[in-house]
């Protein structure tokens, strides 16, 4: 199993944070936010790692991060030079993934006291993503499931959500990934769609969605970035007090 995490793009919305620096090194309570992505890889096994980074601070993720030794793992880079949608990652990383499986964080993902390793780790082929119940599925990819959990939809921020499961920036798939990815058109907003690729497996008959109920948040906006600063504190409390 491979990992990749996607840590591109220009974070305009986060202005002037991201003024001189990248969204995914802004501090979330008391570590650069992708350690927390870059964790949620190590816990689950996985140690050759892809960081795709956006041009403009690539050299702040070199010094931060170096080859991945102090954790443990190993540490590839690319550099994107134009954000084109979530799913480029897997036409970029098709020859870091060489055939293998692989699973992708987004680099402002966030999960606190979650473990996905058994999923990751006992995973064969297809695709599998993870959806939490959320107030507000516009924002996310929303999945719709029929009475017997089976998916009936997938859908890129709906205007009418079919349900509150929002899709979670985690996805396990095969090495189909990257031919599906290559075939993909780009959407009416110019970008080719992760929720495309979910559909190449949901139409196969091949697309496993787990749901999950721990704390999640995608830190891209000013609100979500306090809040997910003050659960990791909040949680890292009541983890020191056990000690
Ligand atoms: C992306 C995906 C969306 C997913 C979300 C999770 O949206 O397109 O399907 O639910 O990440 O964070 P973005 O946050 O890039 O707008």
């Amino acid at each position: 199993m491979k990992g990749i995490i996607l840590a591109g793009g220009r974070a305009t919305r986060l202005r002037p944070l991201t003024s001189v620096t990248s969204k995914q090194l802004l501090p979330v309570y008391d570590k650069p936010m992708i350690y927390y992505p870059l964790q949620t890889l190590i816990d689950a096994g996985i140690k050759d790692i892809l960081i795709i980074i956006a041009p403009d601070y690539s050299g702040q993720f070199l010094n931060l991060l170096g080859d991945g030794s102090e954790f443990g793992v190993h540490f590839s880079y690319i550099v994107q030079k134009e954000p084109r949608g979530l799913a480029d990652a897997f036409v970029i990383g098709e020859h870091f993934i060489d055939g293998d499986n692989v699973t992708m964080i987004l680099g402002d993902n966030i999960f606190i006291n979650q473990n996905f390793s058994e999923s990751i780790k006992s995973f064969k082929s297809g695709g599998m993503i993870f959806a939490k119940e959320v107030p507000d599925p516009e924002r996310y990819g929303v999945v719709e499931f029929g009475p017997k959990q089976e998916v009936l939809s997938i859908e890129e921020k709906p205007v009418n959500p079919k349900s509150n499961y929002a899709i979670v920036g985690l996805y396990t798939f095969d090495s189909r990934v990257c031919q599906a990815a290559k075939d993909l058109v780009p959407s009416a907003r110019g970008e080719i769609e992760i929720t495309d690729l979910h559909k190449f497996y949901l139409n196969k008959g091949e697309l496993k969605v787990n749901t999950f109920t721990g704390t999640w948040e995608d830190a891209g906006t000013f609100e979500s970035l306090l809040r997910v600063s003050n659960e990791v504190a909040h949680f890292q409390k009541i983890a020191d007090k056990k000690l």
